[in-house]
């Protein structure tokens, strides 16, 4: 018996069996990229990784407050890259710092924009990891077995507060430098590591120009780095072992499974 012909879109690539020349341009396009992932992936195999990480069941019930870690994520790397646009004409430099941002901000085609996303960004990405940690802590999604992606949150939280606070500094205007002596001095009052904290902040006993360069590369290489390791660890906890059920989809378990559970 004759096979069915599929309709296909005019010079799509077959997938299936015999593979015919594509016509068009997409379609040439589209054989390349195939036959360019085809090979990365013969030679290391990551597709079955991505499956793993990409395709995993999820529970019943899952609701918007999933996609908070998605959007804390999301806010992320949208301030890794707008900051990368800012790192090409910031200086960190005490004497030229105010006016390089000046000159960004004013003179450099869309500055003004990439600096405003990376401002604001900076906010929407504490506002939406707060939120994100409620949904965690709210639907119980803390216990056994995901204590230690907890501690790894708490981790990220406290690693984005340092985020915001040594990027604070960076415009060294009136407003950022006073903020910061103001911030490095409340540093210095925790007990036992406190005044090492922020002897280590300073640079030394004085606020000055050490200063500013000691928070431009922790603000834009040490915590980056430590973030993205972090989170890429936080990531691989959340498909090793799933997500968790809604509380009250938990409470519809019947009462013989429950029995069973005890
Ligand atoms: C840079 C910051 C963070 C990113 C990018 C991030 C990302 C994610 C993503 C994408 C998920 C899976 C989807 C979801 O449940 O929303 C997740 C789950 C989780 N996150 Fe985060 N997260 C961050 C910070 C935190 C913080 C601050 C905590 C708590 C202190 C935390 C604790 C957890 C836990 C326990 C899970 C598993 C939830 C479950 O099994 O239902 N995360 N995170």
């Amino acid at each position: 018996m004759a096979k069915t012909q599929l309709p296909t879109q005019p010079g799509a690539v077959k997938t299936g069996g015999a593979r015919r020349k594509p016509t068009t341009r997409l379609g040439k396009a589209q054989e390349t990229s195939f036959s360019a992932v085809d090979w990365v992936d013969e030679r290391t195999s990551l597709s079955g990784g991505m499956r793993w990480l990409m395709f995993r069941k999820i529970p019943k019930g899952t609701n918007w407050f999933y996609t908070l870690g998605s959007a804390t994520l999301f806010a992320f790397m949208s301030q890794a890259v707008t900051g990368v646009f800012l790192a090409m004409y910031y200086d960190p430099s005490a004497i030229n710092a105010y006016e390089s941002t000046r000159f960004l901000t004013n003179e450099v085609f869309l500055g003004e924009f990439v600096r405003g996303m990376h401002r604001w960004g900076s906010s929407v990405m504490v506002i939406l990891i707060f939120l994100h940690m409620a949904r965690v802590f709210f639907f119980g999604a803390y216990k056994y077995p995901r204590e230690l992606n907890w501690c790894i949150g708490v981790i990220l939280l406290v690693l984005t507060m340092a985020m915001s606070f040594t990027g604070y500094l960076l415009p060294f205007d009136q407003r950022s430098y006073w903020a910061t002596i103001v911030g490095v001095n409340i540093n210095g009052t925790a007990p036992l590591m406190g005044p090492f904290l922020s002897d280590f902040l300073r640079g030394g006993a004085e606020f000055g120009a050490t200063t500013l360069s000691r928070f431009y590369a922790i603000h834009m290489l040490l915590i980056p780095g430590l973030l993205g390791a972090l989170i890429g660890a936080h990531l691989y906890m959340v498909a090793r072992l799933g997500t968790t059920a809604p509380p009250w989809m938990k409470a519809e378990v019947s009462p013989e499974l429950r029995e069973e559970r005890v």
